[in-house]
């Protein structure tokens, strides 16, 4: 969508999250803004008015599937929303040992639950409407499993594949799917990482290449393209070739 007015986006509170806000804010256009830190979330709500846009914020935790519903409905209610940018996601890997199950099943219900929560409903309003677009944050993680992250890796295959099998689903009835893929961002999230990052680059730069390839309607914007063509390159290798490689790699905190 060249255009939109009117955004909803979760995990504005910070990083890649923050930069779209900013990315996005200016005169006539609406933001609807979720986190969890209120005081950040206040912060950016703030610099984006600042900019001009029309903003709500709202603390909300993406895993809580009814209050989730209930934003959006009040939101969509007040003034349809063009754009849905389910961006909230957490990090964490086997840096500290083998993940057990509280770590995996709270990696799922934000990275994948979350972005069910977020997108199902708007889904029958876009389709109702023939219009609406909506924009997956997955990452350069999800075309591999990789041992330092397992869990990560999947909840945003998850989201890659559904987005990239619901692009073709949904673009007869006028919804636009994309999927986002990044390399490395810098953000609170990255902040973590002990090991060399190739490519890292600063959100708000990460924010401008969203947005073009949002306005594009591209279904997958994966960047930096040279992170894309390694990441590529080895989902593409038989595992047996590329495991004691893998193994090797640096592990997530
Ligand atoms: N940075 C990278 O290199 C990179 C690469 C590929 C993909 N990504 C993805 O990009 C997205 C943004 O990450 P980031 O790098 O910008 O990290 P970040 O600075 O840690 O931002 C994460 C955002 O998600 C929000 N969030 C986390 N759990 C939430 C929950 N349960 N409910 C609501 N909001 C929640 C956080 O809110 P609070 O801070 O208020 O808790 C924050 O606004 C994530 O999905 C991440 O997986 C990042």
């Amino acid at each position: 969508m060249r255009d939109p007015r009117s955004l909803l986006l979760t995990g504005a509170s910070s990083g890649i999250g923050e930069a779209l806000a900013l990315a996005y804010a200016g005169p006539g256009v609406s933001l609807a803004l979720g986190g969890r830190d209120a005081p950040r979330l206040a912060a950016v709500a703030a610099a984006c008015t600042q900019k001009g846009a029309q903003v709500r914020s709202d603390v909300i935790d993406v895993a809580d599937r009814a209050a989730v519903a209930r934003w959006i409905a009040d939101v969509d209610a007040a003034q349809a929303v063009d754009l849905v940018i389910a961006n909230a996601g957490i990090g964490a890997g086997t840096d500290e040992g083998h993940e057990d199950e509280r770590q995996t099943r709270g990696i799922f219900g934000v990275n994948l639950d979350g972005v069910l929560n977020t997108v199902l409903p708007l889904i029958p309003r876009f389709v109702e409407r023939q219009r609406g677009q909506i924009a997956l944050m997955s990452s350069l993680a999800s075309f591999r499993g990789f041992p330092g992250a397992p869990t990560y890796c999947g909840s945003k295959a998850a989201v890659r594949v559904w987005g990239e099998g619901l692009r073709g689903d949904l673009a007869p009835d006028g919804v636009e799917v994309s999927v986002i893929c990044p390399g490395f961002v810098e953000s609170r999230m990255t902040a973590k990482n002990k090991f060399p990052m190739p490519f890292l680059m600063t959100a708000e730069r990460a924010a401008g290449i969203v947005k073009r390839g949002l306005a594009a309607n591209r279904g997958r914007i994966a960047f930096p393209w040279p992170m894309y063509a390694a990441t590529w390159f080895l989902a593409a290798l038989p595992p047996g070739l590329t495991d004691r490689l893998l193994a090797r790699f640096p592990r997530k905190q």
